[in-house]
């Protein structure tokens, strides 16, 4: 991948609004630049992810929600054209440094896609270990380490008389709770959802918030949503991106979640939140 450094002295800077949270940082990014080729889509993004947060990233549709998520796991560099500037702590070490194997990343920051996308014909059992087996990884009680994934993804008692159905046999919420089970089989310290539950029905969805409230007492969790409710049921903190007309994403705001929706410091923030655009 190219790493554009010099590209960050020409890139214009935001003054964005950061309120710092009294907490200890597990993941924080540090002026965060994104290219593909040469169009610059993020600017200077610079956030903090305490130990054992939910973050909501939000925003209109295009400003790099998705983009900034990828470059917190390294999937980022995956792909083609991607540049970026900036930097990456996890527990306090660069993750993009020299020598840092993205691998190894990618099982500690999970991430849990927007479709989800089990193994289809893979038995459920199958998909919950799925990410063990290629990553080489062993447990010493398989049923155990199932058992556990799945209660914790809320699907435990939907799936334990059918653990070697294909995973194709269950409906999109569950097979969206499988895989986050299937994350979890990695034990990761960070869990990053991209739009979770845009493709669920309400049931599916609480349930999925619900989990990931629960999942916050061991990790840290960022989310991509759309839903200003879900933003605010499952998320401690928020951060507002925009995309002005022709310039990169950037952070206009972020804070508290209560005190984003309920004080936003920018107009720009209370108009979103209150759905007057995007
Ligand atoms: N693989 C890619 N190649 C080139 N440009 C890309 C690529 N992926 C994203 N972009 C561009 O980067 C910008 C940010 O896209 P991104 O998908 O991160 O937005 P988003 O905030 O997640 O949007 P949405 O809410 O619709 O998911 C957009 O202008 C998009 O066109
Ligand atoms: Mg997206």
């Amino acid at each position: 991948m190219t790493i554009t450094g010099e590209n960050i002295m020409d890139a214009k800077l935001q003054n964005a609004n950061i309120a710092v949270l009294d907490a200890e940082s597990h993941l924080e990014a540090r002026n965060i630049h994104v290219w593909f080729k040469d169009r610059h889509v993020l600017s200077d993004v610079s956030l903090h992810f305490p130990t054992n947060s939910v973050t909501a990233l939000i925003g209109p549709s295009g400003c790099g929600k998705s983009t900034f998520l990828r470059t917190l796991n390294r999937m980022h560099e995956l792909i083609p054209g991607a540049g970026l500037a900036g930097s990456i702590y996890l527990d306090n070490e660069d993750i993009y440094a020299a020598g840092v194997d993205p691998v190894n990343i990618r099982l500690r920051v999970g991430m849990v896609f927007q479709k989800p996308n089990p193994f289809p014909t893979m038995t459920i059992k199958g998909n919950v270990l799925a990410g063990l087996r290629l990553s080489n990884r062993r447990t010493r009680d398989e049923d155990d380490l199932v058992e556990s994934c799945l209660n914790r993804a809320s699907i435990w008692n939907e799936v334990k008389d059918r653990l070697d159905a294909p995973a194709g046999s269950l409906s999109g919420g569950q097979q969206q709770r499988l895989c986050i089970a299937r994350s979890l089989a990695l034990s990761p310290e960070v869990l990053l959802m991209d739009e979770p539950c845009s493709a669920l029905d309400p049931g599916s969805t609480r349930r999925i918030e619900e989990t990931i409230r629960e999942l916050s007492a061991d990790m840290t969790v960022v989310i991509v949503t759309h839903n200003m409710q879900q933003a605010q049921r499952v998320s401690d903190q928020t951060a507002f991106f925009l995309a002005e007309e022709g310039q990169p994403g950037h952070v206009v705001e972020f804070g508290a979640t209560d005190n984003l929706f309920s004080a936003p410091n920018d107009p720009r923030t209370e108009d979103y939140v209150n759905g007057r655009f995007g």
